[in-house]
Order: C-alpha cells, then sequence, then structure tokens
C-alpha cells in the first residue's frame, strides 16, 4: 500500500495578509482522501479559524518546522518563503499564488532546493478548471468590497430615499472593466441601491452588463475586443481606440459619484483609465476605488492602502482586497486548492498526479529547473 501523502498547511507570513489557504472543510476533505495534514499553530487566526477547529477536522497542530517536515504538498496563500521548506521532503510540491513574474528568485529558490512549484494563477481558463480559479473566486469578492469600501468613504446614501424631511437622490456608480470583479461590482451597487453604469473594451460584456441591470457606455466610434479573445483577456488597445475612451470617459465621469476600476491586462501594467485633470471635473465628495492599484493603477495619483483626496474626490485602493474578507476569501481560495488536487488524486499513487493540460501550465520548476514556458525566454 502506498503512505498517504503528508500536507502542510502554513501561516502566512506576507504583510496584511489574513487569509489561510486551508479550511477545516478542505482539511476533512483531504484526510477523506487518505492524505494526513499539519496545520502550524496559529494559521487560520486572522481568518477567525481557530487551532481546535482544524484539530476537530482531524488535523495535527505543530509548528512550521514540524510540519513542513517531511511534507509531500506545502499549501499557501502566498509563496512561502524558502527557507521556511528546508525540511519538506524530496520534489514536495509548493502549492499556492506564486506571483511568478515578481517573484523570480523565489522561483528559482524553490527550483534549486529541488521543489516543484505550483502557480495557482497560472491556472488555464478552461471550463474544466473553473471551480479550481483562484483568481475569479478572489476577484469576485474583491469586486464586491471595493463597493463597500467606497461607500464606506462616501459621505452620502447610495439608495434613493424619501424621507419625512425630503428625498435623497441614488448615488451613480460607474464599474470600468466589466472582468469577474467588475460584475460583482455592478451586482453590489445594484444591490446597495445605486444607479450603475459599467463599460469595457470587450463588446461580450454588453449583455451581462444589461443583465444585471446596469447602463452599458461603450466607445462606438472605434471598434473593442469582439468575441473572448485569448482566454477571454483584454489587450493593449490602440491609440485611436484609447483616445476616443478618455472622451467617453471625460463626458461620462463627471456625473459620476462613485467610481470602481478594475482594468487589467496580462503581463502588462494596468491602463490608465483616468487622468488627474478628470479626476478634476468630477464632484467634490465624489469615490474612486481603484482595484488596479498594485498593478499600476487604472487612477492616476491612486496609492495603495491610502486614501488620497485630489480636487475633493477621495481615491482609494487595497493593496490586498481579498485580505479584507479573510474568512470568505480562505473558504473559497481553500476550495479552489482542494478541488485541484483532488481532481487529479491517483488512488493508486496515493496522491496527484496532473495531466499535461494544467500541469504544464501552473507548474514552475521541478528536478531542480525552471521550467514553465511563461518564465523561459
Ligand atoms: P481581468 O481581471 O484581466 O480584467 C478585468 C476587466 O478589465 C476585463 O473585463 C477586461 O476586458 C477589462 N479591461 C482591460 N482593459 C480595459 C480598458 N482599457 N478599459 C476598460 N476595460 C478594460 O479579467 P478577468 O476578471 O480575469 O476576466 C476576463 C475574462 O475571463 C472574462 O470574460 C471572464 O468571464 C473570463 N473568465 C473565464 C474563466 C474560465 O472559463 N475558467 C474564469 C474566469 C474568467
Amino acid at each position: 500500500m502506498t503512505q498517504g501523502r503528508r500536507i502542510a498547511v502554513l501561516k502566512e507570513r506576507a504583510d496584511a495578509e489574513t487569509r489561510v489557504a486551508a479550511t477545516p472543510e478542505t482539511v476533512k476533505k483531504f484526510i477523506g482522501l487518505g492524505a494526513s495534514v499539519a496545520v502550524e499553530q496559529g494559521a487560520g487566526l486572522l481568518a477567525a479559524v481557530s487551532d481546535g477547529e482544524y484539530r476537530d477536522a482531524g488535523a495535527q497542530i505543530v509548528s512550521a518546522e514540524e510540519a513542513v517536515r517531511g511534507a509531500d504538498i506545502v499549501l499557501g496563500v502566498q509563496g512561502p518563503d524558502p527557507a521556511l521548506l528546508a525540511g519538506a521532503g524530496d520534489g514536495a510540491w509548493i502549492v499556492a499564488a506564486l506571483d511568478p513574474f515578481e517573484q523570480r528568485e523565489r522561483v528559482d529558490a524553490y527550483a534549486s532546493a529541488g521543489l516543484e512549484a505550483l502557480a495557482m494563477e497560472f491556472m488555464p481558463r478552461i471550463t474544466r478548471a473553473q471551480s479550481m480559479d483562484i483568481l475569479s473566486s478572489q476577484s469576485n469578492l474583491s469586486g464586491y468590497k471595493a463597493v463597500l469600501a467606497a461607500a464606506n468613504v462616501y459621505g452620502r446614501a447610495l439608495p434613493m430615499m424619501m424621507t419625512a424631511a425630503g428625498t435623497i437622490t441614488a448615488a451613480k456608480c460607474f464599474v470600468m472593466g466589466v472582468g469577474v470583479a467588475g460584475l460583482q461590482a455592478i451586482a453590489t451597487a445594484r444591490r446597495l441601491g445605486a444607479q450603475v453604469s459599467a463599460t469595457d473594451v470587450r463588446s461580450a460584456t454588453r449583455e451581462q452588463i444589461l443583465s444585471l441591470g446596469a447602463k452599458p457606455i461603450f466607445v462606438e466610434s472605434v471598434e473593442g475586443i469582439e468575441g473572448e479573445g485569448s482566454g477571454g483577456y483584454a489587450t493593449e488597445m490602440s491609440e485611436e481606440y484609447q483616445k476616443a475612451q478618455a472622451e467617453l470617459v471625460s463626458s461620462h465621469i463627471a456625473k459620476q459619484d462613485m467610481v470602481i476600476t478594475t482594468a487589467l491586462i496580462p503581463g502588462r501594467p494596468a491602463p490608465r483609465l483616468i487622468t488627474d485633470a478628470q479626476i478634476a471635473t468630477m464632484k467634490a465628495g465624489s469615490v474612486i476605488f481603484d482595484l488596479a492599484v498594485t498593478q499600476g493603477g487604472n487612477v492616476e495619483g491612486s496609492v495603495a492602502d491610502e486614501v488620497v483626496e485630489k480636487h475633493g474626490v477621495k481615491i482609494i485602493g487595497y493593496s490586498n482586497t481579498p485580505a479584507h474578507l479573510a474568512a470568505d476569501a480562505s473558504a473559497l481560495f481553500a476550495r479552489n486548492l482542494f478541488n485541484f488536487l483532488s481532481a487529479f488524486w491517483d488512488k493508486e499513487a496515493g496522491g496527484p498526479v496532473l495531466d499535461e493540460e494544467i500541469g504544464d501550465a501552473v507548474r514552475l520548476t521541478k528536478g531542480g529547473q525552471v521550467v514553465n514556458e511563461r518564465l523561459l525566454g
């Protein structure tokens, strides 16, 4: 009989990280597959999971060193410090959001240590991998939180209210970028009673905006991106498009009370969608939430984790938005990791055996080398 896999769950060490990569639910499920799970003491505290709950689910609560010793699989939200992994088993898997481009040195260190690093953000966007997609699960929560955070600093109410003292008008909210986060931002702002409009460069989003009861605002004079493009992602737009978009934004933004920007282009800095001159046309007291703040920012002047006030407009953005919803973000992240590993669990091997399509996409290192083609060449 093959010995069960040993899974380690470490406490996150990055600044302001509150999430955890496994929950009692996923611990129990891994044990159901025949694995054993060791959780570092206090790993779930910031996500409202106590050591006792992990223990009740069947995990051992130990130090980081003990958790890692002989582990076959180390789960993380962010990539663990290679120094912590010295005792891991030969060729152990590191499964986390590894931020491969920004953290290249760490990836190299995983390779030198003979570890097999699997970057969850490289999961292909194919139907069967949807339940393993950390970008979707975390973006969805980010879109929701962005609206709440903006509403929180907005000095007015969002819904129309008819009171004995008079009527309060509904806030106007504009969502720029209608991917996973943008769709949830639209839905959240609508639920709070705002009048919502939204824009994207991908024409496929027009129907989605309408179906959520919001108003599509699109560049009409220059063609945007038709169809789903490469994996449904946007690309950098032509100068002509950018100019037309800037004009459209200028005429629309001055009437808005709240703007949520979510626009990203994979592998590129976030597109600049709002300039300082455009902010100056907005009403005092308006709020902008820049969800792209750590990728270069959609909004001129936005600073992560600060409230910047420009022309009477508050500009906010978090360096780690899902970490502001630690319990739910952890629950979804942990399920993504479980769905991934369990989908490939091979009874005979006693652990996961990846197929080529997904394995080659997410695997960064193996046999002492960096092997992912996105990192080579
Ligand atoms: P993202 O986070 O890369 O970008 C957010 C949004 O910004 C996108 O909708 C993009 O078109 C938009 N954008 C980029 N440049 C812009 C600009 N200059 N102006 C306005 N908007 C701009 O995208 P996300 O949320 O990761 O989703 C992208 C697509 O992938 C969506 O169609 C989504 O439905 C699809 N998807 C498919 C999955 C699967 O099949 N497994 C899983 C998740 C998403």
